[in-house]
């Protein structure tokens, strides 16, 4: 399978131009080394400015040893020239938004295009000069050299981000380039599918995995594709007592319509409930939860048999995230992810899902039949609603919660704005305000509403819900729910605050 190795400067567009090129059918991955297995590469956007000493660099000797076509996008389109002996430097204004290019159609990147063609920019320094053997293939009414090539190195840049939607046939000059680095067009998803299955069946042999499922998308459908692998599977799910109404329901019907066996579910309502008592700090909540969650998943596991290999529900973008902590990164959360590997256990790890973007997690839960609904749900955070309740954690607290979660949930989807929003759930702010109801005098809890819409929840902005929906979720939740007489809406977009409360 001819792939294609792609290199983060730290924009927040350098997914995205993996996602891109998979939907075109070659398989892409992000790579911080060269090697020959790739047959091109990408250098993403990035924040930084390539003369400065602290910014992403290329890797030492980059262009002695790749003999493919490169395509540079925004800070890569720089870094190129930066490196090879060029000039980059402030440019005259700094373009942002949509602007015009107008193309040199004679170069292979631009072919099928038109002359002038809609680009979205977002850049303030810009090339000045361009090596020997370079020439200019495009350019705006501020920027002489908006995209550049070297047709003996078969080396190209483009200032602007043929990657967004903003850039509506930027997808054309990325097939370009697929044809330039002479791709085949051979990764399809159902291929994929069954070809991991079979690698998963070699790996395990017949060896036995255990997994614990946290009713997420990810892990169900890495349950389900372990489950499919025609190997000796186990399954663990926890009901902590800290998930919504329906979680615990859903999946369990999942595993038993698909037939799946070796699918054990266990409520240890209790255990949480005590071991979280009066705990109010945020990080203490999440690692109580997190190191309960792994004796439950021992002690269980312990009493099926012998395991081998932890099956774990890992995306690609929590690997690579994982894998470079860049420097600026900050650990804003400990993000618990249920089914964290038991350190006691000493498994081997199987990770059916470790190479997929989650809209393509999504497109193999469809193809195993999940049912829509669970597949398109929200992200719901690893310990569940106890970090949606402020503080102390009780079991009034808790029943308040989820029916106020029930209520706000339905009117979101009855009313058509589910798939518009990243996530939007109900929290408690375990406070009491005073109230009038039927005239007499109450004293009550207060809710609040989240509702963010996001790309990658690493940035979110507020959503601005229609006033009426906003109006029926106080009636209802007020009215539906006891013990609560005040709705408050946030309007905090992330950053400055997060998406979660705690
Ligand atoms: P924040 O609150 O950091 O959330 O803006 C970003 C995204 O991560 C989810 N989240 C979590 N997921 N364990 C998880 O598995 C956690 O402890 C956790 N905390 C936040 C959150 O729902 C949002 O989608």
């Amino acid at each position: 399978m001819d792939k294609i190795g792609i290199f983060d400067f730290g924009g927040q567009y350098c997914h995205l131009i993996a996602r891109r090129i998979r939907d075109l059918g070659v398989y892409a991955e992000i790579i911080y080394e060269p090697t020959n297995e790739y047959k091109g590469f990408i250098l993403s956007g990035g924040p930084g400015d390539v003369y400065r000493e602290k910014s992403p660099k290329l890797p030492d000797n980059f262009f002695d040893k790749v003999n493919v076509p490169v395509l540079g996008i925004c800070y890569g389109h720089q870094m190129i020239i930066q490196t090879l002996g060029g000039d980059v430097n402030i440019g005259k204004e700094r373009e942002y938004g949509r602007k015009m290019v107008t193309l040199n159609l004679s170069s292979p990147l631009f072919e099928g295009l038109a002359e002038q063609e809609r680009a979205w920019m977002s850049h303030f320094d810009e090339v000045k000069r361009l090596p020997e053997g370079f020439e200019a293939i495009g350019n705006t009414d501020v920027c002489d050299v908006a995209a550049y090539q070297n047709l003996d190195k078969n080396i190209f840049g483009v200032q602007f981000h043929p990657e967004v939607v903003h850039t509506p046939n930027g997808v054309v000059i990325l097939e370009n380039f697929l044809k330039i680095a002479n791709c085949k067009r051979e990764w399809k998803l159902e291929r994929w599918v069954e070809k991991r299955l079979k690698e998963i069946k070699q790996q395990v042999g017949d060896k036995k995995v255990i997994m614990g499922v946290s009713g997420g998308v990810d892990s169900t459908v890495a349950a389900v594709m372990l489950a499919k692998a025609d190997i000796n599977a186990h399954f663990i799910y926890v009901d902590t007592g800290l998930m919504r109404s329906y979680d615990t329901k859903e999946v369990k019907e999942i595993f038993s319509n698909l037939g799946i066996k070796n699918f054990l579910a266990v409520n240890e309502e209790k255990r949480f409930l005590e071991a979280l008592k009066d705990i109010t700090d945020p990080e203490k909540k999440r690692e109580i939860i997190g190191n309960i969650f792994i004796e439950i998943f021992e002690d269980n596991a312990t009493k099926i048999g012998e395991f081998d290999f932890l099956g774990q529900g890992t995306i690609y973008p929590d690997r690579i995230e994982s894998a470079q902590p860049s420097e600026h990164a900050n650990v804003i959360k400990s993000h618990h992810n249920v089914g964290g590997l038991p350190k006691k256990m000493a498994l081997k790890l199987v990770e059916p899902l470790e190479d997929l973007y989650k809209d393509e997690v999504r497109r193999i839960g469809k193809m195993m039949n999940l049912p829509e609904k669970f597949i398109n749900r929200h992200p719901f955070p690893g310990p569940g609603l106890a970090i949606r309740i402020l503080g102390d954690i009780t079991k009034e607290r808790l029943d308040i919660l989820k029916k106020a979660d029930t209520v706000v949930t339905q009117i979101i989807e009855e009313n058509g704005l589910y798939d518009n929003l990243w996530q939007v759930f109900p929290a408690l702010i375990p406070i009491k305000s005073v109230g009038v109801m039927g005239d007499k005098r109450t004293y009550e809890y207060i809710i609040t509403i989240r509702a963010v819409e996001s790309l990658d929840a690493m940035t979110a902005d507020w959503s601005k819900l229609p006033y009426e929906i906003l109006e029926e979720i106080s009636n209802q939740v007020i009215n539906k729910v006891h013990g609560i007489n005040r709705v408050l809406y946030d309007i905090t977009s992330k950053p400055p605050g997060t998406i979660e409360y705690e």
